[in-house]
């Protein structure tokens, strides 16, 4: 069996090919002074890396409430996000907070956030509220709003004046550019050579209700005029005007084609002062079903238009979908709407309450570059149906627990993630097994187990029903990191292993099981081995993390 002693090595041997890989990819961007490479998106054959300090990052995120973009609700988040563990912090910075004035920035916040996030040992990301929050431009300064000579409103199809800003005033677009690039521009200024911020988002969930698109004189001929030949490359059409070319979509496409054109030359000029990466983040769409584009955020980057946002807005590194949805059933049919091989996966927001913890399993289990729970802070605030009903270290305790279930060794995790050799999945609702395939052999992740027995054994009376299991909760990641040797771990699971039948002639079996971790150098670390009660009824994960090492043999 020299195949098990040889793992370790194999193993390290793996990790220096891979810290090479990675390190060369990040090399053009390292400066003279040897600073850590700026953050950047890696994309290729379909895989996906976020690069923080020259290596792939897995977002552990916790978003602040909106209104905690201020010092003092802000130090109400930081005993929040420090519960659950979270690596990275979304906070929202208001164009009317850095701008109050036209022409007159104040970046006190922007300072003091990028100081406290360092104090409290995590990453940032910065959204961008202003022409659009929620699609509305509530976070734009009073001399925005209250000129709508100068920043016109969208027009109805009735000729009526939405609530929403039109994508197609310059003017609005340049107020609102000037105002990022000065915000880029102090960023990289205070922030260059540290990377707290690692991610940008302009804007947050753009798009119109009520209107598909404008219907203003400016966009009607517009409208009326030749789809652009970027969208046309890049969809595969032939030319004509939008309603040729598009036909019943027309509508919707020609307004994700303008705002994400705004938005796009928004992230461009940003980047071109300080080259961070940039997401922007969707309003829903009902992922299986038709709905109507005037029921939901028209024009924004929902899942039917994400090629209409590729081709407008090519600075923006990705899209990534808020989920508030609690079935799993649709959870994870959003997840495969934005987990694509030419966009990578982050959730940038989802909802707090307890059921929605176990999907960082199905995100990560995609390749995604991780999640990030909206309302993790202290103020009191609750957005509930969305999210739970209040925000307490009891209903952030799954958050945590299966935060710290990745955490340790997240890094390794996104290595592995970035070479595509990853799985997982999360606890349907209806609590069925699932079989995870994984090449030679599957895995099934069976829920509401005992760590010892069967379900079926009721000779000694009917089974208590598991503490911690009353709500779907339970997940499983997988990790192949040589053929037919396994780093697995989970939350509230039994996970068996099974070798698929032999086409080579060969038995298999799973040989050895180890409980370790990984070192800072990313080596397995070895504490003891799994055998007797703790596998011979699969391997059982609580609400404790473990992280074992599971070594199949050919025979
Ligand atoms: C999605 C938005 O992007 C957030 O800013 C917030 O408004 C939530 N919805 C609801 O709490």
């Amino acid at each position: 069996m020299s195949f098990v002693n040889a793992r370790p090595r194999a193993l390290a041997f793996l990790a220096g090919c891979l810290a090479l890989t990675i390190g060369a990819a990040a090399q053009g961007q390292t400066s003279a002074r040897g600073e850590a490479a700026i953050p950047h998106v890696l994309n290729q054959d379909g895989r996906h890396a976020l690069i923080v300090d020259g290596a792939p990052f897995t977002i552990l995120g916790a978003q602040v409430n909106n209104s905690s973009n201020y010092p003092a609700p802000l130090a109400e988040a930081w005993p929040a996000v420090n519960f659950i563990g979270a690596n990275t912090v979304q906070v929202p910075i208001g164009w009317e907070q850095i701008e109050p004035v036209e022409g007159q920035f104040d970046f006190s916040f922007v300072d003091h956030v990028v100081a406290e996030a360092r104090r409290n040992n995590v990453r940032l990301v910065l959204l961008w509220f202003a022409t659009w929050k929620n699609t509305a431009p509530k976070y734009a300064p009073a001399w925005v709003k209250l000129n709508p000579e100068r920043f016109p409103l969208l027009t109805r199809q009735d000729g009526t004046a939405s609530y929403a800003m039109s994508p197609h005033s310059r003017t609005t677009l340049e107020a609102d550019k000037r105002a990022f690039v000065a915000l880029m521009t102090h960023l990289r200024r205070i922030d260059g050579d540290r990377h707290t911020v690692i991610m940008v988002q302009p804007e947050n969930e753009t798009g119109t209700y009520g209107s598909v698109r404008d219907y203003g004189p400016e966009a009607q001929a517009l409208f009326d005029g030749p789809v652009p030949q970027a969208l046309l490359t890049r969809l595969g059409k032939a030319p004509g005007t939008w309603r040729q070319v598009f036909g019943d979509d027309a509508d919707e496409f020609f307004h994700a084609w303008a705002i994400g054109s705004y938005v796009g030359e928004i992230a461009a000029a940003g980047k071109a002062v300080y080259p961070l990466p940039m997401y922007v983040n969707a309003a829903l769409r009902n992922p299986v079903e038709h709905q109507a584009p005037d029921s939901y955020a028209s024009g924004g980057p929902t899942w039917n238009v994400i090629e209409v946002w590729q081709a407008a807005a090519p600075a923006i590194d990705f899209l990534s979908p808020d989920i508030y949805d609690r079935p799993s059933r649709t959870y994870e049919a959003h997840l495969d709407r934005y987990g694509r091989a030419d966009n990578a996966l982050f959730v940038a927001e989802t909802g707090n309450d307890v059921q929605y913890a176990r999907f960082l399993f199905s995100v990560l289990g995609r390749g995604g570059l991780g999640y990030s729970p909206f309302g993790i802070d202290y103020t009191g605030y609750a957005n509930y149906p969305l999210g739970a009903q209040e925000v307490t270290e009891e209903t952030l305790t799954p958050l945590r627990d299966v935060y710290r279930v990745i955490a340790p060794w997240q890094r390794v995790w996104a290595r592995l993630s970035w070479e595509g050799k990853v799985r997982g999945v999360s606890e349907p609702d209806d609590r069925s097994s699932q079989t995870v395939d994984l090449g030679a052999w599957t895995a099934t992740v069976g829920y509401r187990r005992w760590q010892f027995g069967q379900p079926e054994w009721t000779w000694l009376g009917p089974q208590d029903v598991v503490p911690g299991t009353e709500t779907p909760g339970g997940g499983a990641v997988f990790a192949e990191i040589s053929p037919g040797e396994f780093i697995v771990t989970g939350y509230r699971v039994r996970v068996d292993f099974n070798a698929k039948p032999s086409t080579d002639g060969k038995r298999r079996m799973v040989l050895r099981i180890e409980e370790g971790h990984f070192d800072e150098r990313q080596n397995w670390v070895f504490e003891r081995i799994w055998n007797g009660d703790q596998t011979d009824y699969g391997l059982n994960f609580t609400d404790r993390p473990r992280l074992l090492r599971v070594v199949t043999a050919t025979y």
